[in-house]
């Protein structure tokens, strides 16, 4: 299939790239380059363009036949989304709709989304079911789903199939480390911890240590990049042979504290982690994991690669490698 990729200059999107052209899809990727990276892209063809100005993304159906989407562009930063409401409205659900209607004029009806946990906000039960209830605690959660409520009525009125993918916390890198996470300014507790042990980070900073939780750390569940992008494949097969729309949970269906991430990262690296525990951010839940009994029965989607080893071993790789790329 000829499959256009937005944001597919990203993280998720350019690991999605590559499991896409070893499965034999041509992958055309979408994206403004404004966190993504050229190089990242590969073999896959890049048009340069941003979905909030709707010619760029009109063009693209103008000159490409493309038979699927996958749309992982977005402004993803949650903090940032309570100081920049208007750019994150603007890119995630003006962007969002651009690229919605440029599908329907040109008869393109299956879409797969990239939403998140966070729609869930914090949980009254775990693990977290697709219809456990949504509450959006800040402005990026709600950008996820009020998108995922447009696609329920693009459904209903023009037959626009879609899946939204409720990602948990992606992390890890490609198995062999040649492609990882590469954000500017960089969040994410893992690449985060790896920047201490490298010695570009003087220590880490532990958001909350007296949360209801066995050693005062946030719980989350991080689901291995490689073994997301899978299901992406699999979501696009669904909508092939079921011409229905759907929800599922991305998780493995436990949690780890950021205490056990830390001294894993110390167990792969041999570096002793400096950390210093901060305030608490706001909004942040003690604990969050997957249900992800839906996607393993309906999508029959299996983590094989999202062993903590495994994770931080291959963003490790991959921290090396870029690195010494610089
Ligand atoms: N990383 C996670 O743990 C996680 C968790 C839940 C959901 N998600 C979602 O997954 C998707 C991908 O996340 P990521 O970590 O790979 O982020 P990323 O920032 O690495 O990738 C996003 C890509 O989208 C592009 N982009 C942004 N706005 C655009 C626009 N208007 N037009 C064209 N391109 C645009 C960026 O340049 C970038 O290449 C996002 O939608 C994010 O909200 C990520």
């Amino acid at each position: 299939m000829n499959i256009l990729v937005t944001g597919g200059a990203g993280y998720i999107g350019a690991i999605t790239n590559r499991l896409l052209a070893e499965n034999g899809h041509r992958a055309t990727v979408f994206d403004n380059l404004s966190t993504g990276h050229a190089q990242a892209v590969g073999e896959a063809e890049l048009i340069r363009g941003d979905l909030t100005h709707p010619d760029e993304i009109n063009a693209v159906f103008g000159s490409h036949q493309i038979d699927a989407v996958v749309h992982f562009a977005a402004l993803a930063l949650a903090p940032e989304s309570m100081e920049k409401p208007y750019e994150y409205y603007r890119n995630n659900i003006a962007g969002g709709i651009n690229l919605l209607e440029a599908m329907r004029k040109a008869g393109c009806k299956t879409l797969v989304f990239s939403s998140s946990c966070a729609v869930y906000g914090t949980p009254e039960t775990l693990p977290v079911a697709e219809d456990a209830p949504i509450h959006p605690e800040s402005v990026y959660a709600s950008t996820k789903r009020t998108f995922e409520e447009i696609l329920v009525w693009y459904d209903r009125i023009y037959g626009v199939r879609s899946v939204s993918l409720r990602y948990f916390n992606a992390a890890g890198a490609a198995l062999d480390g040649s492609l990882g996470e590469d954000h500017s300014p960089e969040t994410h507790i893992i690449p985060v911890a790896l920047a201490v042990a490298q010695g570009k980070l003087a220590e880490f900073p532990l958001y909350g240590n007296d949360y209801p939780t066995p050693d005062g750390t946030c719980i989350r569940d991080y689901i291995h990049v490689v073994d997301l992008a899978e299901a992406h494949i699999k979501a696009i097969d669904y909508m092939q042979k079921q011409h229905r729309s759907d929800v599922f949970n991305l998780g493995v269906g436990h949690g780890y504290s950021n205490n056990e991430i830390l001294s894993t990262a110390e167990k792969i690296t041999g570096k002793k982690l400096a950390k210093k525990y901060v305030a608490r951010r706001p909004g942040d839940p003690a604990m969050i994991y997957a249900d992800n009994l839906k996607a393993r029965t309906i999508l029959g989607w299996q983590p094989v690669h999202s062993d903590l080893e495994t994770i931080i071993g291959s963003a490790w790789q991959w921290e090396n490698i870029k690195s010494g790329n610089r």
